[in-house]
């Protein structure tokens, strides 16, 4: 019997996902024989009436579309299904809804691209509507238990670290502190990664405390070697020294971060006289072509994920470890809050290279 498969993405897009829906939809149709849907907009697509969907084609699977940026089917990261907003403001749980639009487009099972917050809901969808669930993790922060890498990950740090790149020319003829402000939620694997890479002279990251002190003794005595300029790297989440966490306020009760940039721009600038500048690169590491690691990271999830459904293995999430794609709980996953651990060997190797990286 041909199997009917769909496939979402859920929660804030990045780099690789329409590889993985690519290799998802070759693979299933091709080696397998199934027919697969996409489904639009996250989970609303299968909650709203009439449903949104569409149904994915080989012919669909050129190489332009591993090479582009967002996800061909939509996204949300806001869109809670147990709590669906209304057109009036009130919220409704539509979880129904969605099992039963799983149901009424006929699948054997669900494919959910996204990160920890997606594969929460995604789970509980599964398991209160009894439907067939298998995941795939995708998200910037990389902080997705048990996976090596997530989706989306390596572009960002690139991206990150071609900032650093353009930043230090120009730091260096003006004789400035260039402060870059870099996403990663919680745990600071972009800014710990990318500041390495792009030959960053501090490092901020959640995990580890630091002082304004240190970070301008460090500055100080780069200048006191003859050094014009220096390079800092913030993750977004990094509070300030007396423990404030700096956020944006949002209409939904949602927290944004923002604001940790500025405000070392300013302690740094007061404390060194240095002329001091602040990047807060935003979403610019979500979007754009993703890097050739994310192509194939993408790729081989998207494989695994249909195999995972051929051969009857639900509440599974594939994950990379050790350079082979392997498959392990969601709940796992999900459980396992992956922050950078303090004997990680980036930060063996960024002290090692002089970088202050906090008191560590
Ligand atoms: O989780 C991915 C991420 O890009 C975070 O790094 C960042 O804090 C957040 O999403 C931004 O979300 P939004 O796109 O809703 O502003």
């Amino acid at each position: 019997m041909v199997k009917r498969i769909g496939v979402l993405t859920s929660g804030g897009d990045c780099a690789g996902l329409n590889a993985a829906i690519r290799a998802i939809t070759y693979h299933a149709i091709q080696s397998y024989g199934w027919q697969v849907f996409g489904i639009r907009k996250g989970t609303t697509g299968l909650i709203t009436r009439p449903m949104e969907y569409q149904e994915m084609t080989v012919e669909l699977c050129d190489s332009m579309m591993m090479r582009s940026g967002g996800t061909m089917l939509g996204s949300t990261n806001k869109i809670d299904p147990f709590s669906f907003p209304n057109p009036d403001g009130t919220h409704t749980n539509r979880s129904q809804d969605f099992s039963q639009g799983y149901r009424d487009l006929g699948l054997d099972a669900l494919i959910g691209i996204g990160g920890d917050g997606s594969m929460r809901i995604l789970r509980r969808l599964a398991q209160e509507g009894n439907l067939n669930l298998v995941t795939i993790p995708k998200t910037i922060d990389n902080d997705l238990g048990h996976t090596e890498q997530a989706i989306g990950f390596s572009t960002a740090v690139d991206v990150a670290t071609e900032a650093l790149d353009r930043l230090q020319p120009t730091a260096a003829s003006h004789q400035r502190v260039m402060v870059l402000e870099v996403m990663g939620r919680d745990a600071g694997h972009i800014a710990l990664t990318a500041g390495i890479a792009g030959g960053a002279d501090v490092i901020l990251i959640p995990e580890i405390p630091y002082t304004i002190a240190n970070i301008c003794k460090k500055i100080t005595s780069l200048a006191k070697k003859g050094r014009t300029f220096a390079l800092v790297v913030v993750a977004e989440a990094v509070k300030s020294e007396s423990g404030v966490s700096m956020t944006v306020p949002q209409e939904n009760g949602r927290i944004r971060y923002g604001g940790i940039g500025h405000y070392l721009g300013e302690k740094i600038q007061q404390c060194t006289s240095a002329e001091t500048r602040v990047t807060v690169l935003g979403h610019v590491q979500r979007g754009g072509q993703p890097c050739s690691r994310d192509r194939v990271l993408a790729s081989a999830f998207g494989i695994s994920a249909v195999d995972l459904i051929a051969q009857g293995k639900f509440d599974r999430m594939v994950a990379w470890q050790n350079r082979c794609v392997t498959d392990i709980p969601i709940a796992d996953a999900i459980d396992h809050y992956q922050a950078v651990e303090l004997n990680d060997i980036l930060v063996k190797t960024g002290k090692n290279l002089g970088i202050y990286l906090g008191e560590c």
